[in-house]
């Protein structure tokens, strides 16, 4: 079909990077297309004793992907107690780590398939995801060999249902290459890929005791993942609200040096001058708010468009979403997938029909009836203030300003309290300079979209209400995970 060598499609920047890749996906996928996968915890007592959940896939409500059983408060206190540090030398871990590395890529389809039938994700967010999942392996296991201060102990990592693999894989492997014992929690909804991931970094060679996995609720284990005197750290990707009741959970239950590194949520603008090349900056910005079904903490939130280019701007952005394609992921066609439940859902097409009661909305595609898909929409806003929560779907407002309000934009920006990323598309050196002095984001991206941050050459992460530092994928990641040295505590 059109991917295979359509312009259009190349030029939105789908991911695979010739014919032969899809021929290669699709092979390695196929046999996966109606497989169940009925998965258990994985944890050094072998039983567990929570309930046993059904998992569907958000594009097929009759796609029964498997099941996963949970486990209990009860469950964690004995993984708690049977969690030892991997003692194995750096070189070991570093080796053991790239080896897991080789299993991902080796099970490249099955891996795939979770993806896409558990997450929702399509053929270009799977992609990405598989590669920055090996991009974190290896990367961490070279800054194992640089690591001079030993493992703090146990860490929990907690981690969220929108990067299910890469996200999951980058906390437990920095974890794991300064020689810590992981608890690793993932999303309620996104188990299944996680258990699997889990079972090649064992058959990689990571100890069991040294990497146990808990799936199960938030609400249910997590105060007893994270209020532990014997959990040493806690690294946590999710929402601002969730960080901000673990840290109130540890500071009540845990010893004061045990670090929490949280990377958060984020309400990510996107100013667009009137010097701004069209054609790129349009692409931009539909892959900045609509790729993923909008569900990243990076996409974009809230365009600035400089009023006098606005109008040809937003007829060019309509016409470019018009050849969007929401569909289920497993059609390679599909630029969006499914939102990721009916929680999810309920919550953006309220805000959206909130915003078409008020006469905002500019602009929304159609999506399938059958599955748990949002019709991408494009909404008015008079400022970034005015949105009150960070909307985790395909929704983009759209704020106009004059070219002497720039300052106000800046101000207004910073005071979200969030930093997460931005955009700007400008071709002033000048204002590029301005701009990006004054504004308080952790990844500020000028003239291309502002998602899918590069493991080791683009570390992610955000300032305020974003998230704590160190930044993933960077430099200062692992050595977190280390006890400091003396210099840093006398600091
Ligand atoms: P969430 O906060 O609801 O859940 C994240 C994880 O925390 C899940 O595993 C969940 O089970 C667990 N959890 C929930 N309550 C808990 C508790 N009381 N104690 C311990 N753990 C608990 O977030 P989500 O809906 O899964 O993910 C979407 C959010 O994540 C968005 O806000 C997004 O911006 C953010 N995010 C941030 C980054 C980043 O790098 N900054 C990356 C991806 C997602
Ligand atoms: N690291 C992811 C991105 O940059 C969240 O989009």
């Amino acid at each position: 079909d059109d991917l295979y060598g359509d312009e259009r499609r190349n030029s939105h920047g789908f991911n695979v990077r010739n014919t032969d890749d899809l021929e290669l996906i699709e092979n390695a996928r196929g046999p996966f297309k109606n497989q169940q996968w009925h998965l258990k915890p994985v944890i050094v007592a072998k039983k567990a004793s929570g309930e046993t959940v059904t998992v569907k896939n958000p594009s097929l409500p009759d796609d029964t992907v498997g099941t996963i059983q949970f486990c209990t408060a009860k469950d964690v206190d004995k993984a708690i107690a049977s969690a030892a540090i991997w003692t194995a030398s750096p070189q070991e871990r570093a080796a053991v780590l790239n080896k897991a590395g080789d299993l991902y890529e080796e099970h490249f389809g099955e891996l795939f398939a979770l993806l896409a039938r558990e997450a929702g994700k399509t053929a270009l967010d799977a992609i990405a995801e598989l590669r920055e999942a090996v991009d974190f392996l290896r990367y961490y296991a070279a800054r194992a060999l640089e690591l001079k201060n030993p493992p703090r102990g146990t860490i929990t990592c907690i981690s969220p249902w929108n990067f299910p693999l890469a996200i999951f894989t980058g906390q437990l492997s920095a974890a794991l290459a300064a020689g810590n014992s992981v608890l690793a929690k993932p999303a309620e909804t996104t188990s299944l890929v996680a258990v699997r991931a889990t079972q090649l970094l064992h058959e990689a060679g990571v100890p069991a005791s040294a990497l146990q996995l808990l799936p199960g609720e938030g609400r249910t284990i997590g105060a007893a993942l994270t209020g532990h005197k014997d959990i040493n750290g806690v690294c946590f990707t999710g929402s601002t609200a969730t960080a901000q009741s673990i840290n109130r959970n540890m500071a009540e239950n845990m010893s004061p040096s045990a670090p929490l590194i949280a990377e958060t949520g984020g309400l990510n603008a996107m100013i667009v001058d009137s010097t701004a090349l069209p054609e790129q900056a349009i692409r931009d910005i539909v892959a900045s708010a609509f790729q993923s079904a909008g569900q990243r903490c990076s996409a974009l939130r809230v365009l600035y468009l400089q009023d006098d280019i606005a109008d040809s701007f937003l007829k060019m952005l309509y016409g470019t979403m018009d050849a969007q394609v929401v569909a289920d992921p497993w059609e390679f066609k599909a630029d969006l997938g499914p939102v990721i439940d009916e929680k999810a859902k309920a919550t953006i097409e309220a805000h959206i029909e909130t915003a078409r009661s008020e006469g905002r909305l500019l602009k929304q595609i159609t999506c399938p009836e059958v599955g748990i898909f949002v019709a991408p929409a494009v909404l008015s806003l008079s400022s970034i203030l005015d949105l009150k929560q960070e909307i985790f779907g395909p929704v983009l407002h759209v704020v106009r300003f004059h070219a002497n309000e720039l300052d106000q934009v800046l101000r207004d920006i910073n005071a979200t309290g969030f930093g997460l990323t931005c955009g700007l598309h400008s071709r002033i050196d000048d204002r590029v300079e301005y701009v990006t002095q004054r504004l308080n984001i952790g990844n500020m991206y000028v003239n291309r979209n502002q998602i899918g941050a590069v493991v080791g050459t683009q570390p992610f992460g955000g300032e305020g209400l974003s998230g704590t530092g160190p930044k993933a994928g960077g430099p200062y990641y692992v050595p977190r995970f280390a006890m400091a040295d003396a210099m840093t505590l006398s600091a």
